[in-house]
């Protein structure tokens, strides 16, 4: 990621995260409209795992430019999210409900810049996620 995305990123991540439990609702909600088969998966209250989602991705946002700090933390969640069942192919449509609700949380400052940046920041999160659960 280039340094603007990156601030790109960090800036719309303020914007949504200020109402983290809207966001977090918005994109469960989607997740289980375009996704129902996954919903069974989640077995905790999803209240709870909203908060717990908002809070990891506002976590590894805020390394974007030291990445090489929190690798082992996202290894080790890739391989518990092996353990709860999430495939190769999940991560698509998680990311696809993810960008889906930065898109409405944001509304006008959801600009074709921001897009990029959100969509090369997932890509680099889900592929480490994907690569770390492989190799365990
Ligand atoms: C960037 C990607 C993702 C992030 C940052 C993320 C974050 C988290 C976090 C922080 C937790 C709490 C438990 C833990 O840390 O192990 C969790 C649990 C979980 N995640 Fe993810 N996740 C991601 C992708 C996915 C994908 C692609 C799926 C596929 C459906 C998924 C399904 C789950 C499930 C089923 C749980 C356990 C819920 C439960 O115990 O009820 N996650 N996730």
């Amino acid at each position: 990621m280039t340094a603007t995305q990156i601030t790109l990123v960090k800036s719309s991540w303020k914007m949504v995260a200020a109402d983290a439990d809207a966001a977090g609702a918005l994109f469960y909600n989607r997740l289980f409209d375009i996704a129902p088969e996954l919903k069974p998966m989640f077995k905790a209250d999803i209240t709870e795992q909203s908060k717990k989602l908002m809070y990891m991705i506002g976590y590894v946002i805020n390394k974007l430019d030291k990445l090489d700090d929190v690798i082992g933390e996202v290894a080790a969640m890739a391989k518990r999210h092996a353990g709860y069942g999430v495939r190769d192919e999940h991560y698509t449509i998680v990311g696809s409900a993810l960008l889906w609700t930065l898109e409405k949380g944001l509304a006008e400052h959801w600009t074709e810049e921001v897009k990029t940046a959100w969509i090369t920041c997932y890509t680099l999160l889900s592929s480490s996620m994907i690569q770390a659960a492989k190799a365990a």
